[in-house]
């Protein structure tokens, strides 16, 4: 097994390696098309990704990073989209100027539709069996499509200034967050291999993972820094964010919670995997 650090590094380096590009005589597409990529994130979800390949199959970690790429494109993809004037309207994201605002709302729908497309062109060209192939390409965009994220989104943004039931809540963040987190997971365990029985719990433990994370993003975005967090905090006045309908101390509580539930799905899985995982959400959640 490699180290947590290690993986990062050699993630990093290959996304640099391989960044998207394109032809032609546009003069700024492909710098755009790789800014946001490039200038970092926690890369939460390749990690997730490669750290079940690591612990499950570490002979496959190297063919593996085509698709964490391809993972962080989607993810990468999504947020631009996020920024943009008519979703949550941020003139920073990781620290660095939206694409909007550095060039415009043309170049920044298209380089996310680009990215979005050119994951998948990533994960179906990976050095891995035709049937993982298509099962990860099913996988992403069951969960990143209308099925998942783009739902979630839909619901995130129609929604402003009117407040959800707590059921409607949960529907919207574990389509908008929780699906991709849990798919990054599974993603790891279909290359893996492993039967449908530790997929299931790993998807289940990952449901849970990216409810957590989006609870911990809207506790970010009432409690940190726009320096801190890398992008405008103190900005879902209008959101049904947990903070808001639970209020600050209430969001809090019910992390604990959440993280409760997390460590008994961790109990379901491989002991070696759920060691790896529980360190993982520990660096993330400040445990
Ligand atoms: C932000 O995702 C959007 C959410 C789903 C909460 P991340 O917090 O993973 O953003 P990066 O990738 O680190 O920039
Ligand atoms: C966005 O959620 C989730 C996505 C699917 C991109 P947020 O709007 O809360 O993400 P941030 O806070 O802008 O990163
Ligand atoms: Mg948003
Ligand atoms: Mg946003
Ligand atoms: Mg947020």
């Amino acid at each position: 097994m490699n180290k947590k650090k290690d993986i990062l590094e050699d993630f990093e380096r290959y996304l640099n390696q391989h960044l998207p590009s394109t032809e032609g005589f546009h003069p700024h597409f492909q710098k755009a098309l790789q800014e946001i990529l490039q200038v970092g994130g926690k890369r939460f979800r390749p990690m997730l990704l490669l750290s079940v390949v690591d612990v499950c199959s570490p002979l496959l970690l190297q063919n593996s990073y085509p698709v964490a790429l391809g993972l962080e494109m989607l993810h990468t993809y999504s947020l631009i989209h996020d920024d943009l004037p008519t979703m949550d309207d941020s003139n920073l994201r990781r620290g660095h100027p939206t694409l909007h605002i550095t060039y415009d709302e043309v170049t920044a729908v298209l380089a996310g539709d680009a990215l979005n497309t050119d994951a998948f062109y990533k994960i179906s060209t990976a050095p891995l069996s035709a049937q993982t192939r298509i099962e990860l390409v099913e996988v992403l965009a069951k969960n990143g499509g209308s099925g998942g994220m783009v739902i979630g989104q839909a619901i995130d943004c129609e929604f402003e200034d009117m407040v959800l039931k707590q059921d409607e809540l949960e529907f919207l963040h574990l389509n908008k967050t929780a699906k991709l987190i849990a798919a990054s997971l599974l993603m790891g365990a279909i290359i893996c291999e492993l039967d449908e029985k530790s997929k299931t719990a790993i998807y289940n433990f990952g449901l849970n993972l990216g409810l957590l994370f989006q609870i911990q993003d809207d506790i970010i975005d009432a409690t940190l820094s726009e320096e801190e967090a890398g992008k405008p905090t103190k900005n879902d006045e209008h959101k049904n964010s947990f903070v808001n309908l639970l209020g600050l101390d209430g969001a809090l509580k019910y992390k604990q919670k959440a993280l409760e539930v997390l460590h008994m799905e961790l109990e379901k899985l491989d002991e070696n995997l759920a060691k790896r995982l529980d360190d993982i959400a520990k660096g993330y959640f400040n445990e």
